[in-house]
């Protein structure tokens, strides 16, 4: 009789600042001590297209409408290339943003009609959805000084302080329609301490996956 892991897909989200990057390393080394193989990815991008998307996505102004289109095209290009074929052979995928992002920057943050959103989102990943996402949540002043201290701005990241205040109730309203996968993380928090607390929740989720074949 042997353990294994059945695939999970976590997601990282929140508002430019949050210090999410941060925290993926510390997932995926402790997922990986713990026996789990896993893919780690980010969008836009995860794919030679979806870097070139990337790139054009965070420094192109173009309409709103478009900037969906191109991260829900981005996105399908990752599921089909990245993400399923891992979950398909057993691994785990861990992704820097996923469709939450899009509600909250273009819904939420740009002000793009939610019901267009959802119907990409029903087009692109009908069945999909992250078994859990980490949102890191920070009050904006927080967010933008973190980011002031760090490096040069993309597009994203020269918004005003609505924008991100509109984004970051647009993540709050998700986490509140989808409990069951959303964690909401109080990034103000030091880096130890949001260690602990991640190294619980993924406790539960591993032991939560345990298959014994
Ligand atoms: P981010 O993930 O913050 O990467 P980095 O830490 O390298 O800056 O950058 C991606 C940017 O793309 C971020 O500002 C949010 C934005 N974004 C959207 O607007 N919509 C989306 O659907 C996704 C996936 C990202």
């Amino acid at each position: 009789m042997t353990q294994h892991h059945q695939p999970r897909f976590i997601t990282f989200e929140g508002i430019d600042g949050a210090g999410k990057s941060t925290h993926i390393g510390f997932v995926a080394d402790y997922l990986q001590q713990r026996g789990v193989s896993l893919v780690s990815s980010r969008e836009p991008g995860g794919t030679s297209l979806g870097e070139k998307l990337r790139e054009l996505l965070l420094h192109e102004k173009m309409h709103l409408e478009t900037e969906a289109l191109l991260m829900f095209a981005s996105r399908r290009e990752h599921i089909a290339q990245v993400i399923a074929p891992a979950l398909a052979r057993g691994e785990w995928v861990i992704s820097d943003r996923f469709t939450d992002a899009s509600f909250a920057y273009q819904g939420g943050g740009r002000g793009m009609d939610l019901r267009k959103m959802e119907a990409l989102e029903a087009w692109v990943h009908p069945h999909l959805q992250p078994d859990l996402t980490f949102l890191f949540d920070v009050p904006l002043a927080v967010a933008r000084a973190r980011l002031d201290a760090t490096r040069e701005l993309d597009k994203f990241e020269q918004e005003r302080s609505d924008f991100f205040a509109a984004t970051r109730n647009e993540y709050l309203r998700r986490a509140a329609q989808f409990p069951e996968r959303f964690r909401i993380i109080d990034a103000t928090q030091s880096i130890a301490d949001i260690q602990v607390q991640l190294a619980q929740l993924l406790d539960v989720l591993l032991e939560q996956s345990v298959a014994t074949v």
